[in-house]
């Protein structure tokens, strides 16, 4: 606890070097090691792992709270509860807020959120990321109203933010309250597995309101956000596995939105066939196979970082290089419920490609879907409108935009999955592509109804009539006919394809109409 007087027995000097021994001490070596105890690091543990070594420069040191109630005219620590300040990630500059758990449990005053703001103007200023370590019991309950006002202020800023440079939140304890919204609109949430929590409020006043018994871990744990939420879009086992995440999600963004993302060394003239893909695709039609396999026969070896991994396992996002250049990957995964479209698969896909397209990372779609899925459940939830939010990023996405139909293309889905009618640039399919208003049979039942209904043997009428349509429209020639699909192409060529189509696309430049903003389907 910083004692406001200065001893008049030290020197200047001497003054400073012992409020920066104090200020590091963050809330007692007591408090420390309770942080310990819980399995923790503490808040400047954190940044040192993070950061390059010595890059680290910090803002705001000493600053300490301005609040007289409840005992706070008699408690005060330098840097009131969190570390805020700049350095370099990988050689990339960064600015970070890292709060301090064994100071007030990390809760937000009002200058530890004017701290937060500094760097968040700075980054957007000087277009860097900004890096959120939180661990925070939220608002500073003896503050009162202006503890909330220092979270609207970070929320306005966060939001000011939003597309002018990434934002990445860590959640590295139990975030309560107002801890979880500024990293709700932040663009990536990672949380580290059973010492991180989220939640609006916890179990206790869950039991008050709803007479739910409720664990933190169930109720706002890092599984529960990556499986059934969706809030958290990566689960680490501890932090330092945490903070390395954090570093190579980086790595495939670019600093700010007027800048592309760092490419890698790639040797041109390589033999990019990949003879594995022409036997991926199992000969039934309605045989699921693994997406991630033909994501990972496609991109550069090891780069495929997946995003919200257990959410939504329908449809698979992540980030990945190809050709040494950073790409955005969509896949409809036909391993699970066939990669239908739901509401859950839509959400997320669509987050994902208007973060690509707010930070110019071109997105490659790989597409085999059956459509939306049907059902009480679905529509009732709204289906209608979370699926046209996909479709709505999709079609405002101006970045550099590429799919390959590996098989179904079916109804509203095929218009959705980034097709050419909503402004990809290119579009390839695979021979084993079926490009339709709906499967085979439902068509046969629908438009030969009569037909069947009055043949001697409707079975064997009905199968004639299947046949017909799956050879007519079950394929990829009637799109290519059309130029709806530009090039079928062996599922071995697609790498070089893809490598050259995306060099080729590397200039482009496409604009929206002049609007305010539009009015995404929410
Ligand atoms: C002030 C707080 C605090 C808070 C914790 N502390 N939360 N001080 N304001 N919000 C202090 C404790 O008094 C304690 O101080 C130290 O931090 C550690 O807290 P513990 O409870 O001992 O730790 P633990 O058992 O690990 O529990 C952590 C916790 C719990 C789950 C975060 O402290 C808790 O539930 N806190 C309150 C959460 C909450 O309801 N916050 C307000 C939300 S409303 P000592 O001196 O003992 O070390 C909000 C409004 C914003 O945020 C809305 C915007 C949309």
């Amino acid at each position: 606890m910083s004692d406001l007087h200065t001893d008049a027995q030290l020197s200047k000097l001497e003054i400073l070097d012992r409020k920066n021994q104090e200020a590091l001490l963050g809330g007692g070596q007591a408090r420390i090691d309770a942080q310990h105890k819980k399995g923790k690091l503490t808040a400047r543990e954190r940044i040192d792992l993070l950061m390059d070594e010595g890059s680290f420069e910090e803002i705001g040191k000493f600053v300490m709270h301005r609040s007289k109630d409840f005992g706070l005219d008699k408690e005060y620590y330098l840097g009131d509860g969190v570390v805020t300040g700049y350095g370099t990630v990988n050689g990339r500059l960064v600015y970070v807020f890292s709060q301090d758990f064994t100071v007030f449990g990390g809760s937000l005053s009002e200058t530890h959120a004017e701290k937060i703001v500094k760097i968040m103007d700075l980054a957007m200023k000087n277009g860097a990321p900004v890096l959120g370590l939180n661990d925070s019991g939220g608002a500073r309950i003896q503050e009162g109203v202006v503890s909330l006002g220092g979270y609207a202020d970070i929320f306005y800023k966060n939001t000011l933010a939003s597309g002018v440079v990434p934002q990445l939140s860590a959640i590295m304890g139990p975030c309560a309250g107002g801890a979880v919204y500024s990293p709700a609109i932040t663009d990536f949430i990672l949380m580290v597995q059973d010492t991180s929590y989220m939640f609006v409020t916890g179990p206790n006043v869950v039991k008050t309101v709803t007479h739910e018994n409720v664990t933190s871990e169930e109720l706002g744990g890092a599984s529960t956000h990556s499986a059934k939420s969706g809030v958290t879009h990566f689960t680490c086992a501890n932090e330092v596995e945490c903070i390395n995440y954090l570093k190579r999600l980086l790595s495939y963004m670019p600093q700010n939105c007027e800048e592309t993302a760092p490419t890698l060394p790639y040797e041109s003239g390589l033999d990019e066939a990949r003879p594995v893909l022409d036997s991926i695709i199992p000969e039934n039609p309605n045989q699921p196979y693994d997406i991630r396999e033909v994501i990972e026969g496609i991109i550069d070896a090891d780069s495929f970082l997946e995003v919200h991994q257990n959410f939504a396992e329908n449809i698979v996002v992540g980030f990945a290089r190809l050709g040494g250049r950073s790409i955005g990957v969509v896949g409809n995964q036909p391993a699970v419920l066939a990669g239908v479209l739901d509401i859950n698969a839509s959400t997320k896909a669509a987050r994902f490609v208007r973060f690509c397209d707010s930070f110019n990372i071109p997105l490659l779609v790989l597409e085999d879907v059956p459509g939306f899925l049907p059902g009480t459940d679905q529509e009732w939830r709204g289906i209608i409108t979370n699926g046209a939010k996909l479709l709505y990023a999709f079609c405002e996405a101006t970045v550099p935009r590429i799919t390959v139909i590996t098989r179904k293309a079916y109804g509203g889905a095929y218009d959705v999955m980034n097709s050419k009618h909503i402004g990809a640039d290119m579009n390839y399919a695979w021979p084993t592509a079926e490009i339709a208003v709906m499967g085979a049979k439902g068509a046969a039942e629908i438009i030969f109804k009569r037909e069947i209904a009055q043949a001697e043997d409707p079975e064997a009428k009905l199968q004639e009539k299947v046949d017909e349509y799956q050879q007519k429209f079950a394929t990829p020639y009637r799109a290519a006919h059309r130029g709806f699909v530009d090039e079928v192409i062996l599922p071995s060529q697609t790498r070089q394809k893809l490598i050259r189509a995306f060099k080729m696309l590397e200039n482009k430049v496409d604009t929206l109409p002049r609007k305010k903003h539009g009015n995404i389907p929410l």
